[in-house]
């Protein structure tokens, strides 16, 4: 008989890239959870063929393991422009999550959240762990289920635009190829209402909000940045609290401009340092730079003043400006396998494909490829430049602070 204890099952953090232009993103997010202390697998999913060598080369040590996944696209342009996101219809890709049936559990985080104290408790399969206060005990159940009807989603946080539905930048789910084939299923017949995945699984799983309280997962797992916009009272009452901030809508954090001496300045393009007491969300467009800063940018302190171009190259090879959705001409963006392929066989595909990857390999990575950077359990922030002025900054710890 099969040992199907808990220490045998396999579980994983997971995020996605469908393009180029959200690996920044992912690989702070990375970062974070490892600074936050995670002792769990990382993976990326990225869609087939979309991204770009250099992107695919810098994700590969971030992450423990690169997953490709064939690419799905709503094409709906109706329900996107209601969205107000054009650019949303590859979103519904992140439904491989559940192709993943080597995992028995996965927590997904979007690529535009940054993890700000651990959040390990989300994989957490033994029903008798102790667990720390403002920790949450996912899919333990008072009905079969948790009373849903469709298996396959342990926890998600509401959305604020309409909180019966859950908002699917950060949920726990259970793979399984049934769930995997209905959701295919139900994209082809009836599409997403809101062109999206969110809409989509907020189809499939349209009972969430009624089901065991287990299944739903405190604001502080997914606290969107409109939050503090519409509730700024509550934002100041539990900001300690927050384990991870989602950087939804358009204006993502690094689309945020910041002055040479690396300090933030107001929006994409106003020249103005920003007042955090105006925007007191803006705070945490500081930390995700804090994150990057020490562990992602390709800029340095020691290069001089700060150079956004720089910080957001994605490799030094190709000089700046090789970054965010710029495909290098000379190197097309890759294309992985057959899509009939399962997710194991695809796991690291794109490093066959090309010939020329031995200075990867040879990088001298860890087994589970992060070697230069080492889970710390009392991670705090370090301002983002030692000249920076928005000295606000330097006291913003990540993670359970002894002090
Ligand atoms: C919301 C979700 C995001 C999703 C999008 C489209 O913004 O946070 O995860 O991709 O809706 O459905
Ligand atoms: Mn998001």
């Amino acid at each position: 008989m099969a040992d199907t204890s808990p220490a045998t099952k396999r579980v994983c953090f997971a995020t996605l890239l469908t393009t180029d232009s959200y690996v920044h993103g992912a690989l702070v997010l990375a970062a974070s959870l490892r600074a936050t202390g995670s002792r769990h697998e990382i993976i990326c999913l990225v869609a087939d063929g979309q991204l770009s060598r250099p992107a695919l080369e810098r994700l590969a040590p971030a992450f423990d393991r690169i997953v490709s996944v064939p690419i799905l696209d709503t094409n709906d342009a109706n329900n996107l422009a209601l969205l107000g996101r054009p650019d949303l219809g590859s979103t519904v890709t992140k439904i491989g999550i559940w192709a993943l049936t080597e995992y028995e559990r996965v927590a997904f985080l979007d690529a535009d959240t940054l993890v700000l104290d651990q959040i390990d408790s989300l994989l957490c399969l033994d029903p008798s762990a102790e667990l720390l206060p403002g920790d949450v005990a996912v899919g333990r159940d008072y009905r079969p289920n948790g009373g849903m009807i469709n298996e396959g989603l342990l926890a998600a946080a509401p959305d604020l635009g309409w909180p019966d539905c859950f908002n699917s930048g950060v949920f726990v789910a259970k793979p399984s190829t049934t769930t995997h084939t209905r959701l295919l299923a139900l994209l082809a017949s009836k599409g997403s209402f809101d062109g999206g995945d969110q809409g989509l699984l907020n189809a499939y799983f349209d009972d969430w909000s009624r089901a065991d309280h287990t299944r739903r997962l405190p604001f502080a797992y997914n606290t969107t940045s409109t939050s503090f916009y519409t509730y700024a009272p509550a934002f100041a009452h539990f900001a300690d609290s927050i384990k991870v901030v989602h950087f939804i809508g358009a204006q993502k954090p690094w689309k945020w401009r910041r002055a040479h001496d690396g300090s933030l300045l107001l929006g994409a393009t106003a020249a103005t340092p920003y007042d955090s007491n105006a925007s007191p969300f803006a705070v945490f467009i500081e930390k995700w730079w804090s994150v990057h800063d020490a562990h992602v940018s390709l800029w340095s302190p020691a290069k001089g003043h700060f150079s956004q171009e720089v910080a957001l190259s994605l490799s030094e090879h190709y000089g700046p400006g090789s970054g965010l959705g710029c495909v290098a001409r000379e190197q097309p963006s890759l294309n992985v396998a057959s899509l009939s392929l399962s997710s194991h066989q695809l796991d690291d595909a794109w490093k066959r494909e090309g010939n020329d990857y031995a200075s990867i390999e040879s990088r001298g990575t860890s087994e589970n490829g992060w070697s230069e950077f080492m889970p710390a359990h009392d991670f705090a922030l370090s301002p983002l430049t030692s000249g920076a002025s928005s000295g606000h900054s330097s006291g913003i710890h990540l993670n359970r602070q002894s002090d």
